[in-house]
């Protein structure tokens, strides 16, 4: 194990340690097992000579080689990821029954993917966009992964026109401009026909699109979840994610600079104060409504478009999450990790919120 394994290591660390491998001392082979001297050359038909097609290994290297990426994701293509650990501040058992809240001081491996959303893997990082925060928890009850963004809203009340709005925002169809930014007709379009846009546009605006760096932003679950606990009693819940730096955002003058500067400035950012041992910490709190309260509000509680005013369903603050350890291997980590809204363990359930009708989606999953 090398020097970012190590640490305070949880009874689910030790049962993930069979999923991983050291190659450190082996020798190297075919994949599938073969012993090889070296996989430099390949098999000539004498000096001169053409390749032979009886060189099995020349021919799986170059098929594994073709066959290396998994297609893009749709929306999300552009990320970057970290492993932590997550503390339960206190029992939750009065509202959930889920495990990994059941304690105080009970910890959790997690795995964090930040994003952006418009743009292709090879964009800037800091376009005008929406960013991604999707947390994956390896609980003792299996996974659970919390899918969020960086504002508490959303574009759209009915999943039905994700794709609508995704077709909208991605670049003009004749000539692909612009990249990784919604600043083009095809989008105002759709936000001029839509009015339930009008909230999220206006958080789109703001400096929340521009994060100075992903230590520095807060996290919504945006959708509406239930908390279930042992006596099958449920309450409405929604997730928030709180940086312990604050919330800090670049000025758009700023953010075109750096942006030209360094296109990788977030994850260098990332990677970075996670190598120096500064590990960046976010608060998990909780937005809780009793059952009989749902129609208290004078706006629907399942609408994606609309914020829960702190003020009227204040936030508790039930858990912190470090992350302390960089990737080992983007590709097999970062880009292959899936995360889906549908990943829930007992004691977090969902709501009638319109947008799980599209839970069991297959497209919502990597594969
Ligand atoms: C019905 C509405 C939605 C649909 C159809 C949808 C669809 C998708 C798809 C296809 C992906 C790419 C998956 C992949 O290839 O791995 C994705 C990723 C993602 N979505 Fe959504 N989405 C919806 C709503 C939302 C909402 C409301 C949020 C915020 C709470 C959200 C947050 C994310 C995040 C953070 C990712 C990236 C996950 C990662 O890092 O791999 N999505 N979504």
């Amino acid at each position: 194990m090398d020097k970012r394994q190590q640490g305070k290591r949880t009874s689910k660390d030790l049962q993930l340690d069979q999923f991983r491998t050291d190659d450190r001392n082996k020798k190297l082979t075919t994949n599938q097992g073969l012993k090889m001297a070296e996989d430099e050359h390949s098999l000539t038909a004498g000096e001169r000579g053409p390749t032979l097609m009886e060189d099995f290994h020349f021919r799986e290297k170059m098929t594994h080689f073709d066959h290396e990426r998994v297609p893009e994701r749709v929306v999300h293509a552009r990320g970057f990821a970290a492993h932590g650990e997550f503390e339960a501040y206190q029992s939750m058992e009065k509202y959930t029954k889920a495990g990994f809240l059941s304690e105080k001081g009970k910890k959790t491996p997690v795995f964090v993917r930040f994003s952006t959303v418009v743009g292709q893997k090879g964009s800037t990082d800091i376009p005008r966009d929406v960013r991604g925060f999707a947390t994956k928890f390896y609980t003792d009850e299996g996974n659970y992964d919390l899918v969020s963004n960086n504002m508490p809203i959303f574009f759209i009340q009915d999943g039905i026109k994700f794709p609508d709005l995704v077709h909208s925002i991605k670049p003009e169809p004749h000539n692909e401009i612009p990249q990784a930014t919604g600043a083009h007709d095809t989008f105002w379009d759709f936000v001029i026909n839509n009015q339930e846009t009008a909230n999220q546009v206006m958080w789109l605006m703001s400096p929340r699109a521009l994060p100075r760096s992903f230590r520095m932003m807060e996290g919504f679950s945006i959708n509406t979840f239930r908390f279930v606990n042992a006596e099958g009693k449920s309450r409405f819940v929604r997730f928030k994610w709180i940086p312990v730096l604050g919330l800090h955002s670049f000025e758009w003058d700023e953010a075109q600079k750096v942006s030209g500067n360094d296109p990788d400035f977030n994850r260098r950012d990332l990677w970075m104060n996670i190598e120096m041992g500064n590990y960046p910490e976010f608060e998990l709190g909780v937005q809780i409504i009793d059952e009989k309260d749902e129609f208290k509000f004078d706006f629907d509680i399942l609408d994606a478009t609309k914020f829960w005013p702190e003020e009227e369903i204040p936030v508790k603050v039930i858990g912190k999450m470090t992350l302390n350890r960089n990737v080992d291997n983007y590709f097999s980590e970062t880009e292959q990790v899936a995360f889906h809204p549908g990943h829930v363990v007992p004691g977090i359930d969902f709501s009638n919120d319109p947008f799980f009708r599209d839970v069991s989606f297959p497209t919502r999953i990597r594969s």
